[in-house]
């Protein structure tokens, strides 16, 4: 399925966060969203997925404005899974990940054994199937991410909106779903902080800056030194060393590092360090 914007608008509290952004992801496409803390990714993503009205501009799935759909109609093409999407209540492993199946089930009904089967798939292709009856609340942070993940996935989507899906993942099941997201036939748009994995396992990313867009194209193309440095204030570069296998390799924040003032004390002054203290371009920094 294909996901277009159209001069995309969004202000919370009288503050622009989400400004004039145009967008095309093709269908299959698997794209990461890319930016610095607090430049709209998440308030982008919010509006793509239909979770929130845009004050200016339009969203489109396949061609068609999706402003007056509900959320079931939205909910049977795109399955969104958040930054923090924590619950109140305590529920079953394997009923958070069937509520992926909601958009398609009449209200009055019970799960059938197709949605228990398409549960259970989706359960194992995160890993978390022996967990299925375990209680929501006794998960462990990345299980917990795992479990989202997989109520996605059984939401059969055609297009997965997902927000830093990796940030509590450890470093097998981050490249595991990595991969899966590159292999599917699904449109992807992920927001994402790690680099290196965007580079290797997206076809094409989004740079965000302060609300806009401000470069799309391939790793290569929008990884540049000038785009790391204008975007996220880093030294860094793309290693390209070993192929298929690009890398951010990190120099340093361009900020200089303010000195670090000696905490006030009444007993002592805080010790200086000695000659043989070893010290790095970023001691000082908090
Ligand atoms: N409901 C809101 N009310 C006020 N400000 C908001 C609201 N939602 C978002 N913002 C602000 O809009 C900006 C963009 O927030 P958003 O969560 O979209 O950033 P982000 O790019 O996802 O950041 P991060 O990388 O930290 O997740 C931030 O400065 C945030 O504080
Ligand atoms: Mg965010």
């Amino acid at each position: 399925m294909r996901i277009t914007a159209e001069g995309l608008g969004w202000s919370a509290a009288g503050t622009p966060v989400v400004r004039g952004v145009d967008l095309d992801v093709a269908a299959g496409e698997t794209v990461a969203l890319i930016g610095p803390n607090g430049c709209g990714k998440s308030s982008l993503l919010r509006l793509l997925a239909g979770l929130r009205a845009p004050d200016a501009g339009a969203v489109r799935y396949d061609g068609l404005p999706v402003r007056d759909w509900s959320a079931r109609r939205i909910a049977r093409r795109v399955a969104f899974v958040e930054q923090d999407c924590g619950l109140d209540t305590d529920p079953r492993v394997a009923d958070v990940v069937g509520l992926g199946r909601t958009p398609f089930r009449d209200r009055w009904r019970g799960p059938s054994d197709t949605d228990r089967a398409i549960v259970d798939a989706a359960l194992d292709r995160v890993g978390l199937d022996a967990l299925a009856e375990r209680s929501w609340k006794s998960l462990s942070g990345g299980e917990r991410q795992r479990a989202h993940i997989a109520r996605a996935l059984a939401q059969q989507p055609y297009a997965l909106l997902m927000d830093e899906p990796t940030n509590h993942l450890d470093v097998k099941h981050r490249l595991e779903l990595m991969e899966l997201l590159s292999r599917t036939d699904q449109t992807v748009l992920l927001a994402l902080h790690d680099l290196s994995l965007a580079a290797r396992y997206c076809d094409r990313l989004l740079l965000m800056r302060a609300g806009r867009l401000v470069a799309s194209g391939s790793p290569a193309e929008v990884l540049t030194p000038a785009h790391l440095a204008e975007t996220f204030e880093v030294d860094a570069e793309l290693s390209t060393d070993r192929p298929g296998h690009p890398t951010l390799v990190y120099h340093g924040p361009l900020r200089a590092p303010t000195p670090r003032t000696a905490p006030a004390s009444r007993t002592a002054p805080a010790p200086r360090p000695t000659s043989t203290t070893r010290t790095s371009p970023r001691q000082g920094t908090p």
